[in-house]
């Protein structure tokens, strides 16, 4: 049997990128995201590859468990995780929508730890491999994006976890932290015309990174120079300084 890696956020951005890596590399693929339509012409362009596609919103209660059913009932059993789906969104903490606060957290916290719940057997089965998308986001606090600055918090903590708890037992899990990077994220975030998006690096790069971050079992993936120093700067300087820095470019219009 060939190797299957599941991929949640298939259908655009460094997700779609992820899946053109691991399909050249032979993986058969299970996609889950909500764009049925993008799916199947992902799946129509590797008829090479075992594509299966799984149509879900993950930002809703109990989608991962609907999830890891329907791979079951598929009969299929996954040697890479790929947590991958998340979004963005800028603006004041009080102006944004509490519901759609929620479907953040639910689909960048709570499905991401869930999906990795119910795989992680399998996975220390087949010596498997996680990789989790957080963001240089993690580092930092984030006012006006406090929120999604806060779920890559969780991310980020909860995979250098992992990698730990897991370390010894065949599963590697690595957390890729891209800064801003060219794909939906910014309009999904209506986040295209603050500062934070004057500069952003390209997609298949980003992905290149996490990707052989992954194969290579490396617990963190932080892509680009100027991301790698920001970084640096996050973890020596206080933490309120941070927020100040990304005040900066996040409260504020490009010019
Ligand atoms: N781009 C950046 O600047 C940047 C920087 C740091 C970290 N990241 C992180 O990178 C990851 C990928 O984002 P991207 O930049 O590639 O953005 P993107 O182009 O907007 O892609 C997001 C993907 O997530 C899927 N998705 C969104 N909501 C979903 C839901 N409720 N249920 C299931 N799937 C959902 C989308 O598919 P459907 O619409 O078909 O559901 C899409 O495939 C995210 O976790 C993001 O936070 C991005």
């Amino acid at each position: 049997m060939g190797k299957t890696a599941l991929v949640t956020g298939a259908t655009s951005g460094i997700g779609y990128a992820l899946t053109q890596l691991l399909a050249a590399d032979g993986y058969d693929l299970i996609l889950v995201s909500r764009n049925e339509e993008k799916m199947r012409s992902i799946k129509d362009a590797l008829p090479e590859r075992s594509v299966a596609i799984i149509q879900k919103d993950l930002s809703k209660q109990g989608a991962a468990k609907e999830v890891f059913d329907e791979v079951k009932q598929d009969g299929r059993s996954v040697n890479v995780l790929i947590n991958n789906a998340g979004f963005g969104l800028v603006g004041a903490f009080d102006s944004l929508d509490t519901d759609l606060q929620n479907e953040m957290i639910q689909l960048n916290v709570t499905a991401l730890t869930n999906l990795t719940s119910y795989f992680l057997p399998e996975l220390k089965q087949h010596a498997g491999k996680i990789l989790n998308v957080a963001s240089t986001a993690a580092y930092q606090p984030g006012p006006f994006m406090a929120v999604y600055f806060a779920t890559k918090a969780y991310v980020l903590s909860f995979s250098e976890a992992l990698a730990e708890e897991l370390s010894g037992s065949g599963v590697s899990v690595t957390v890729l932290c891209p800064g801003p990077t060219h794909t939906n994220f910014g309009a999904v975030a209506h986040a295209e015309d603050i500062k934070m998006f004057s500069k952003t690096m390209d997609v298949n790069r980003v992905a290149q990174i996490g990707y052989q971050a992954m194969i290579k079992g490396r617990r963190v993936a932080i892509p680009g120079n100027i991301n790698h120093a920001g970084v640096i700067a996050a973890k020596v300087l206080p933490r309120s300084w941070g927020a100040k820095a990304v005040r900066f470019v996040t409260g504020e219009k490009k010019k």
